[in-house]
C-alpha cells in the first residue's frame, strides 16, 4: 500500500487507524529517548581499565616529566597513534585537549581574530563571512557559525557526499572562506563522500585565496561492520593540487574512551601550524599530558584501537539493526519515508515529505519518545522542506529501540496522513 495513491476514503481510514495505534501508545506511558548521540554505559565501561591501568606511571616514552607544564604540540606518542588511525604525518598533528569541539570553535574564532595563514586581514574584518554547510549537517558546527555571525550558506547532500557541482559554483565567491564536512558516517546521514567528491574538494578553485575546508572527522574509524567505508585522503590530495594550506583536520577519541574525558587532535600543513601554535601557546602553556599518556597506554597502537572499536560496534550494531528493521517493517511500502543505513558512525537519517518532521517531531513526544528537534540538521535550526529528522540508536538500550521505533513510525504514518488529507482538500 502506497500513500499516495490512496483514495481520500482510503486516507481516512488510514488516518483512523493510525490515530488508534496512537492512542494506544499515549497511554502505554513510554519514555524513551532517540535524541541523543552519546554512547551508552556499556560502551564506556570498555574504557575504564584506563583509570586503573599504569596509575602510577608519569613519564612518556622520551622521558617527559607528563605531569608538568610543556609540550604544547602534545605527547609525541599521542601524535603518533593519531598518525597511524588518519594517515597524517604525525609532524603535522597536534594533540590537545578534551574536545575536538573547542579546536573547531577556536580554530573559527581564530580566524576572525587573527586570519589564518595567507588572509590578507583577519576574517572579522570583512564585510561578510559566508561558509557552507552541507545539510543534513551537525548543529554544532552551525551553532559556532552563527554565534561569530558567519552565514551559513546550505549545499545539499546526496548519498555521495555534497553535490559539488554546487560547491564548485559557491566557492568563486570571495567571502566564502570555509566549509563543514564530516566526511565519514557523516553526522546525520551516515555516507562517506566519495573519492570523486574528495578529490574535487581538494582540487577546486576558491574565490578566497584563504579559504578552509573544516575536515572533522569524528567517525573516523567507528565503523558497524567489519568492512570500512573507504574514505580519501584529503590531506594528501590538497598537497598533490597545491592547496595544501586548504584543510584544518579534526578527530578525537570521545567516542573511543570517554567523550568530554578523551583527547582531541586538530592537524594542518606546517605552514598553518607556524601559524597557530604561537596563537595556542598564548592560550595554554600545554594541554593535559597525563590524559594522553594514559590513553597511548591504554589504546596502545591503530590495531589495538581497532579491536576496541569492534567491540563497541558489538553493541552498537544491534540497536541499529533493530531500528533499521522497525522502520523497514511499518514504513517499507507506504512511500512516505526514506532513511539512510550506515556502516558505522551514530546516526540515521530519516527524509519525510516536506511539511511533515515538525509534526511528527512533536507527536513523537506527546506519546513519550525524544527526538532531534526538527530543523537542527540546519543551519539556523530551520529546515527550509520541514522534512528531515536525526535518529541516534547508541544511547538507549537495545530493548527501548523497538517499541520507540514503532511509536515513530506511527507518528510518521499519522503525521502524513494528516498532511496528504490537508493537501487534497
Ligand atoms: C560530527 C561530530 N563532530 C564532533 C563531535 C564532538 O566531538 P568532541 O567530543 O571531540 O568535541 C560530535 C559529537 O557528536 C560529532 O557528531
Amino acid at each position: 500500500m502506497n500513500y499516495q495513491s490512496l483514495s481520500p476514503a482510503e486516507l481516512i481510514k488510514e488516518k483512523e487507524k493510525a490515530e488508534g495505534d496512537y492512542r494506544m501508545y499515549c497511554e502505554s506511558g513510554l519514555s524513551l529517548d532517540l535524541s541523543r548521540g552519546k554512547p551508552a554505559a556499556d560502551q564506556l565501561a570498555l574504557a575504564m581499565p584506563m583509570l586503573t591501568e599504569h596509575t602510577d606511571e608519569f613519564r612518556s616514552a622520551g622521558g617527559t616529566d607528563c605531569r608538568n607544564y610543556g609540550v604544547l604540540e602534545g605527547l609525541p606518542e599521542m601524535r603518533q597513534l593519531f598518525s597511524e588511525i588518519t594517515g597524517i604525518p604525525a609532524a603535522n598533528i597536534l594533540a590537545c585537549g578534551n574536545a575536538s569541539l573547542t579546536l573547531m570553535y577556536d580554530a573559527v574564532a581564530r580566524a576572525m581574530l587573527y586570519g589564518v595563514q595567507g588572509s590578507p586581514r583577519p576574517w572579522g574584518r570583512e564585510e561578510t563571512v559566508k561558509f557552507l554547510c552541507p545539510v543534513p549537517g551537525y548543529d554544532r558546527h552551525f551553532r559556532i557559525c552563527e554565534s561569530l555571525g558567519i552565514e551559513m550558506i546550505s549545499v545539499e547532500m546526496d548519498a555521495h557526499g555534497p553535490n559539488m557541482d554546487v560547491v564548485e559554483e559557491l566557492v568563486k565567491d570571495p567571502a566564502v572562506k570555509g566549509m563543514w564536512c564530516v566526511p565519514k558516517y557523516s553526522n546525520p546521514s551516515g555516507i562517506t563522500y566519495s573519492s570523486e567528491v574528495v578529490t574535487r574538494l581538494a582540487k577546486m578553485e576558491t574565490g578566497a585565496t584563504d579559504f578552509r575546508i573544516f575536515w572533522d572527522n569524528a567517525y573516523v574509524i567507528h565503523d558497524l561492520y567489519n568492512e570500512t567505508d573507504p574514505l580519501a585522503d584529503i590531506f594528501a590530495l590538497c598537497k598533490m593540487y597545491g592547496h595544501e594550506d586548504r584543510v584544518f583536520y579534526f578527530t578525537s577519541t570521545s567516542k573511543i574512551t570517554f567523550p568530554g574525558a578523551g583527547v582531541a587532535m586538530m592537524a594542518a600543513s606546517e605552514a598553518n601550524l607556524k601559524q597557530i601554535l604561537p596563537i595556542i601557546g598564548t592560550q595554554t602553556i600545554g594541554f593535559d599530558k597525563m590524559n594522553q599518556l594514559r590513553h597511548v597506554r591504554f589504546l596502545k597502537n591503530a590495531e589495538n584501537t581497532a579491536a576496541i572499536m569492534r567491540r563497541h560496534a558489538d553493541f552498537i550494531r544491534p540497536k541499529f539493526e533493530a531500528m533499521l528493521e522497525i522502520l523497514e517493517k511499518e514504513l517499507g511500502d507506504l512511500g512516505i519515508a526514506t532513511w539512510t543505513k550506515p556502516n558505522g558512525g551514530y546516526f540515521i537519517s530519516l527524509d519525510l515529505p516536506d511539511g511533515c518532521a515538525g509534526r511528527v517531531y512533536e507527536l513523537a513526544k506527546q506519546a513519550g519518545v525524544t527526538l532531534t528537534p526538527a530543523g537542527a540538521t540546519h543551519p539556523y535550526g530551520k529546515d527550509p522542506r520541514d522534512r528531515n529528522l536525526r535518529l541516534a540508536p547508541t544511547f538507549a538500550k537495545l530493548e527501548e529501540i523497538r517499541p520507540a521505533t514503532a511509536v515513530l513510525c506511527c507518528a510518521i504514518r499519522l503525521a502524513v496522513a494528516e498532511k496528504l488529507l490537508t493537501d487534497r482538500q
